[in-house]
């Protein structure tokens, strides 16, 4: 019999984790990590966030490790890991809508200067240069990241109007998206897009990737949006991009590091709008749906979508 030990968020967030679970599987044993007289069985599932090395050294004999979140380069990079655990990621319905609402927002946002409103708003000022903004249909968004969330992302905005496209390691089709794959195809890619969405999983071959060189490929003026990891983005070169104009504005949910420094000039930039890594955190009881979804998939010997492979990083 599978049991699930949760260690996500540690003993505060026990109480919230039992009640999710006992409304979406209440047969299903629940351990709690913290639980000095824990004993851990091969039959035993981990759910985690961010494990400490000798959590992850104590996980070796488990079942499958299921991450509370979409990306999991701080388990992957830690040497403590046990890389012979299956893995899986966070996915599920509310997982993705979250993130495609939040990319929608922020599309809409810099397509209609939203940033410029909150600062004259700041300043109490009214000023209306009667402009008239470009439409969805008339802006090209590029997903960088076509996985899971991202094909999820490029269908709302679809939907929405916009005309998208997207670039991934590897072929791949999508229906009503134009999609690039590999280095090679990268600056054509770039050089169609007025709003870049950073949705890649952050692995040695993407950090450090989106620099000035990259952001220098998009149109002039073109904005971006950055829901995947802060460490994709050399962050002198955005600020750069932003000051001379290559980019005409930013949102960013994810920064390097966590929480942003407050003397960091990125927080005060007039071009910049900046959440605090909350994109998409699904509520406990849709990530238990989710949990259960992986373990009976696993408990088939079926294989979850989200497995991650780790010689990939993701
Ligand atoms: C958040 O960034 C996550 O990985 O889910």
């Amino acid at each position: 019999m599978p049991r699930l030990v949760i260690s996500s968020d540690g003993p505060a967030a026990m109480p919230g984790w039992r009640a999710a679970f006992q409304h979406v599987a209440p047969d299903l044993p629940l351990a709690a990590w913290h639980d000095p007289a824990l004993e851990i069985t091969a039959d035993d599932y981990a759910l985690v966030w961010d494990p400490t090395a000798d959590d992850l050294a104590r996980m070796g004999g488990m079942r499958a490790i299921i991450c509370t979140g979409a990306g999991v380069n701080h388990l992957l990079d830690n040497p403590a890991f046990p890389r012979h655990v299956p893995l899986v990621r966070m996915g599920g319905e509310q997982t993705a809508s979250l993130m495609a609402d939040y990319v929608l927002w922020a599309t809409l946002g810099l397509l209609r200067g939203a940033r410029t409103w909150a600062v004259q708003q700041n300043a109490h000022r009214w000023h209306n240069p009667c402009t008239s903004p470009r439409t969805s249909s008339e802006t090209r968004v590029g997903i960088m990241g076509m996985g899971h969330l991202g094909t999820h992302v490029g269908g709302v905005l679809l939907q929405v109007g916009f005309q998208v496209s997207g670039w991934r390691r590897s072929a791949q089709v999508v229906p009503g998206i134009r999609t690039f794959a590999g280095p090679e195809q990268l600056p054509d890619f770039l050089r169609d897009v007025d709003i870049l969405i950073n949705l890649l999983p952050s692995t040695p071959q993407t950090r450090g990737m989106i620099d000035y060189a990259l952001l220098a490929q998009l149109p002039r003026g073109a904005a971006f949006i950055n829901v995947g990891r802060g460490d994709h983005v050399v962050q002198a070169d955005l600020l750069r991009a932003l000051d001379e104009g290559v980019l005409g504005g930013a949102v960013l949910d994810v920064m390097e590091p966590e929480p942003l420094p407050p003397d960091d000039p990125l927080w005060a930039h007039e071009r910049v709008t900046i959440t605090p890594h909350v994109a998409s955190h699904a509520s406990q009881e849709a990530q238990a749906r989710y949990v259960v979804e992986v373990i009976g998939q696993m408990e088939r010997n079926e294989r979850p979508a989200l497995l991650c492979d780790p010689r990939r990083g993701y």
